[in-house]
Formats: C-alpha cells, structure tokens, sequence
C-alpha cells in the first residue's frame, strides 16, 4: 500500500489538479483546514498582487462523500481566478476571436535563473510561456492541498509536520531589496514530531527516508539545498561530538542529543525529524538580469513579470506538505490498511510491540 500524487496544471490555466491514491477509507477531511493551509501558502512578506486576484479554495471532484474519504482516488482542484484575465493566452484549445487580454505576445526573453531557455530549448518552443507556466511555482497550491490531506491522516496517528522560516531580519531583508527592484531568497525549516521509529528503511537508496524527504524539498521551485539534523555542520565535528548517545530510562530507549535530526540509517528513529530548505533568489527580477531574446539572437533584458521579491515564508507551507506528503506514503507502506481503523490498530500494535511513546 502507498500514497502516489500526481498534480497538473498551469499558472495562469484554467485550475490545478490533484489526485491522490493510496488513501484508506474513513479518513475525515476538513475543509477548512485545507483551505487554511491554502491562506497560509498565500501569506507571507514580499508576495507578488497576484495573491490579491486569487482566493485559493479547495473543491473535491472525486473520492470524498459527506467529508470521508472513499478509499479510491481522491481528486482534488484548485481553481486560478487569474485566469479570467489569461482567457484568451492561456486558452487551452485554439482561441477564437482577437487576442485580448495577458499572454498574447509570445516570451522571448529568458529570465536568468528560471525554467525559460532550458525548457525552450528542450521542448522546442518559439514561446517560453509553454515553458515558464508549468515550471512556475503556482502549482504547489494544489499540492499544498494534498499535503493538508496527508496531515489529516498524520494526525491519526499522533504526528505532527510544521514548517518555519528560520533567521530573522526577513522583512527588513524584502524592503531593501524591492527598493533596489532586486530578489531574495532565505531558509527554511520543517520539524515533525510523534514518527516513530521504523519508518523508511536501508534497503535500498529509494527506501532511505532521507534520500525521500530531500527529493520531496528539492522537488520544490528554487529549492536548492536541503539539509537533514545539523547536515553540513557535522562535516566539520569529531564522531564523539556528531551522534546522539543512546540512553534507557524507564520510559524506554532516548536520546539527550538530536543531531542527525530523526534519521539514522535511511529510518526514523523516534526522534524529531529536523530538515532544512534553502532557497534561491527568485529569478523575475524588475531590474532585469542580461539575457539574448531568442527571436532576434541579439543581447536583450530578460523578461520583466509581475513578480515576488520573496515567497520564503510560502515555501515554509509547501515544505511542510511536501514533508507531510512523503512521511504519510511512509507510514502507507509500513502500517497499510485499507480502512482508517486498520492503519491506525497497526500503528498501535506496532508501537506496543517496541516499546516507543513520543516524549
Ligand atoms: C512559493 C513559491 C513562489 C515563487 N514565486 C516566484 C515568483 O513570483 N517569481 C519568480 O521569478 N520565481 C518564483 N518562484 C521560483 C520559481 O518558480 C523557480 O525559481 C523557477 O520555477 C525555476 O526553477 P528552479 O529555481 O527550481 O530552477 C517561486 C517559488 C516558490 C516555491
């Protein structure tokens, strides 16, 4: 048993979608929750007015009845409002009439840093629009919305997933930078508490819990490093002061220490789960960088959109869906069950029989 997630859409299309299996019948849903993490993804300081047009709201297509789920695909949407000003550029068949409205003109000018000329190149494209709608981070809204669906079924079995910028100075950080029409990026931090030990495993690289919360982050827009515990500090340390002692009490087994930041082996061990996100500026900047524009080969400013001067603080909510999302397929495969109550009396027998409480 697994949880798969499969999103499509574009930025400025008509919706995102979502579809999610692998989820066990009787799971309550809450629509406010989702639509919660929804504002929250929304928020933060330095986002672009695009966030004014759109109202992020989650509907269900399918899988769900009276706020339950099914137990078969669960598809889910989230709606761009924007697109009614795309209608004619975004349009997904031939669009009839005069072109009217955003996205008429075809993109040209590759932006520095973003999926422009990489994916006009690949893909053949005399408009890196084709390019630059899907590989915009629009649509971690949907995803956030799975990852909202993969917390309800965490919090079944007592874990906890949440997401945090890290450092300070953010807002200072943005007003310097929108003032010099420049970009930033920052740090970000999810923590999950009550995984037990025994999720993931050493079996093979695509078991290892690390190597799958690292894909989930890096599998983010311009995300660029991630590290797991103190990550790239215990490079620098001794062994005697990089592992986490093992101690008994009689609560059972802990430790005093959480340097490797809940994994050990490619497997929870019981610990909070600590991983970090590091992202990059981001690339639409309004001073534009140097670029070529395709059409003409002759040097060009690179396309000026509206655009974030940061969305760190939304990427801490993405972080934390996508760390949810891919804990949730864990504890799928370890626990199983294709009603509620099964997945959860698996947990529960499993815990009893290694001793293991959260502390
Ligand atoms: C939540 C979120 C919001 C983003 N908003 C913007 C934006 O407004 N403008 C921009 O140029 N890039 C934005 N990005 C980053 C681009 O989507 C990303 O840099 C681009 O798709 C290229 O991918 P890469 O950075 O992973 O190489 C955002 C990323 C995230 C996670």
């Amino acid at each position: 048993m697994t949880l798969t997630l499969t999103t499509a859409g574009e930025s400025h299309g008509p919706a995102l979608v979502a579809i999610v299996t692998g989820l066990p019948a009787g799971l309550v849903l809450d629509r406010a929750a989702i639509d919660r993490d929804l504002g929250r993804r929304q928020e933060g300081y330095g986002r672009s007015p695009r966030q004014k047009i759109e109202t992020d709201r989650v509907e269900v297509l399918a899988g769900l009845r009276h706020g339950r789920t099914l137990g078969t695909p669960l598809a889910l949407v989230v709606e761009n409002s924007d697109h009614a000003n795309w209608e004619w550029g975004m349009n997904p068949w031939p669009p009839e009439g005069e072109a009217e409205g955003k996205g008429t003109k075809p993109v040209t000018l590759p932006r520095p840093g973003h999926a422009d000329l990489a994916g006009s190149l690949k893909y053949g494209l005399s408009d890196a629009r084709d390019a630059l709608e899907r590989a915009s981070a629009r649509q971690t809204a949907v995803a956030v919305a799975a990852g909202a669906v993969a917390k309800a079924l965490l919090a079944e079995i007592g874990i906890e997933v949440e997401g945090r910028v890290t450092g300070e100075g953010l807002e200072a950080r943005v007003d310097e930078a929108r003032a010099e029409r420049d970009t930033v990026g920052g740090v970000v931090e999810v923590r999950v508490r009550g995984v037990p030990p025994g999720l993931g495993s050493y079996a093979s690289k695509e078991d290892r819990l690390d190597a799958r919360l690292a894909a989930a982050l890096m599998g983010i827009q311009a995300v660029k490093g991630v590290e797991i515990g103190e990550g790239f500090e215990l490079a620098a340390r001794r062994g005697s002061e990089a592992h986490d002692e093992i101690f008994r009490d009689e609560r059972g087994l802990y430790r005093e220490t959480n340097h490797a930041g809940g994994i050990e082996g490619g497997i929870s061990n019981g610990e909070e789960i600590v991983i970090r996100a590091a992202m990059k500026p981001l690339p639409t900047l309004m001073r534009p960088l140097a670029s070529v524009d395709l059409e003409t080969g002759e040097p060009a400013e690179a396309l000026v959109e509206r655009s974030d001067v940061a969305a760190v603080e939304a990427l801490a909510v993405v972080a934390e869906a996508a760390v949810a999302f891919e804990l949730a397929r864990a504890a799928r495969e370890k626990f199983g069950g294709d009603a509620l109550g099964d997945f959860v009396s698996a947990h529960r027998a499993y815990v009893e029989r290694i001793d293991w409480s959260p502390r």
